[in-house]
């Protein structure tokens, strides 16, 4: 606390909250576009806040990423996280492994001595397959956990940088484009306005699921998302962002 008073951090933070209509937000000091030490801050505040914040016998659905991957690396066993479950909040989506989902779950049971389910479906689904695997016992069970979630832990991504990322397709690539989209989470694309503008079909965790969740964390920082958090943030995540001053001072155009 007092070095982010000593950095005015802790003014930005109520700044950022009241612009983006987030009921608490952390800003860790840094720029993580610029540094990966930053990335691992944000982490170690992620971390931090799911150790405060949870209780026993909790679902905790967790998200893909290399932000959420650092959250993963600074988690410590505690009595409540050790009798936690942590679900991916969908199967793969195209990426390296240790930026999937189903790995930071599972990274951070074992970094806690919890519990993890993991999500074995492929990632380009076609409309007919996705109907035939949601009805699978082992998938309905995994989806019946994430839906009882009581708290999401989430990354934020730019829009384009996501995309390109996921190695997709260059008529995806122009649709997002062509319709302004900003930010991307949980496989949705949105634009300025907050407005879904593409969606990644996988199975998993549904935006309008998100609503039930107790406790939602956005974790994203560095300037080069300032758009996408602030696309995304006022919309879905209105409990709690952790990001760093590089992004908050970008969305704030004190830069
Ligand atoms: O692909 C999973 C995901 O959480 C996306 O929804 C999000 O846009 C992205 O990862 C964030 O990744 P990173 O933390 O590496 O910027």
């Amino acid at each position: 606390p007092l070095i982010k008073e000593l950095f005015g951090l802790t003014q930005l933070e109520a700044e950022l909250a009241a612009y983006l209509g987030v009921r608490q937000v952390i800003v860790v000091p840094g720029d993580a576009d610029e540094s990966d030490w930053v990335k691992k801050e944000l982490g170690r505040a992620g971390a931090r806040l799911l150790k405060q914040v949870s209780i026993p016998d909790q679902i905790v659905a967790v998200a893909g990423g290399s932000t959420i991957y650092a959250v993963a690396e600074m988690m410590m066993p505690t009595p409540a996280l050790k009798m936690t479950t942590f679900v991916p909040t969908r199967g793969g989506l195209g990426e390296a492994v240790e930026l999937e989902a189903n790995y930071i779950a599972s990274l951070m049971a074992k970094k806690t001595g919890g519990k993890y389910r993991l999500m074995h479906v492929p990632e380009q689904l076609s409309e007919e397959s996705y109907q035939t695997l949601i009805r699978e016992p082992h998938i309905r069970e995994v989806l019946d956990c994430l839906r009882r979630a009581r708290i999401v832990i989430h990354g934020v991504g730019d829009a384009k940088k996501m995309a390109i990322r996921r190695k997709s397709p260059p008529e995806v690539l122009k649709k997002l484009e062509e319709s302004g989209a900003v930010g991307e989470s949980f496989g949705y694309y949105f634009n300025r306005q907050g407005e879904i503008v593409h969606r990644v079909q996988t199975v998993g965790l549904q935006l309008q699921e998100l609503t039930r969740v107790e406790k939602m964390i956005a974790v994203a920082g560095g300037a080069s998302k300032a758009e996408a958090i602030s696309s995304i943030c006022s919309i879905l995540s209105r409990d709690t962002l952790i990001t760093d001053e590089g992004a908050a001072r970008a969305i704030l155009q004190k830069v």
